[in-house]
């Protein structure tokens, strides 16, 4: 978590001085890759495979950092917190990417039920 927190404080930086030094030093940092995208636990975006569909639909309102800091759940338990979404707070996640966001949540802060 810690390389994650400050790999994302640097990049703004980063890119302010790739902008300060002109646009074909901007272009090459622009298309860096982050080097931290196998943490699991980002700040603010969700990462690693599967994790389109709850970015897209899951931080409009809060960060990621706030959903990882929940405890380990079991799967029934994230259904239920993204139905909750969907009804108490209106977020607007459209059915097919409900069972991609709880099988991604599950895989990576699941509890497996007998
Ligand atoms: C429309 C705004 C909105 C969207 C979009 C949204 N949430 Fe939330 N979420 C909230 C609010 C409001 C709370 C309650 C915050 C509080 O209690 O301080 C919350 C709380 C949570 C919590 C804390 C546990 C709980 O039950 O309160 C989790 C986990 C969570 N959201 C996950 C998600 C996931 C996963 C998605 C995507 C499917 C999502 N949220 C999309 C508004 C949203």
């Amino acid at each position: 978590m810690g390389v994650a927190k400050r790999v994302f404080q640097a990049a703004p930086i980063l890119l302010a001085m790739a902008f300060a030094a002109g646009p074909s030093l901007a272009g090459n940092l622009a298309t860096f890759k982050s080097v931290d995208t196998d943490l699991p636990t980002g700040e603010r975006m969700f990462q690693g495979p599967g994790s389109d569909a709850i970015n897209n639909n899951c931080l409009v309102c809060h960060s990621a950092g706030m959903v990882l800091t929940q405890p380990p759940l079991p799967r029934p338990t994230w259904q239920a917190i993204v139905e909750k979404m969907r009804a108490t707070y209106k977020a607007p996640v459209a059915d097919e990417d409900v069972g991609p966001i709880v099988d991604y949540l599950t895989r990576i802060k699941g509890i497996r039920t007998p």
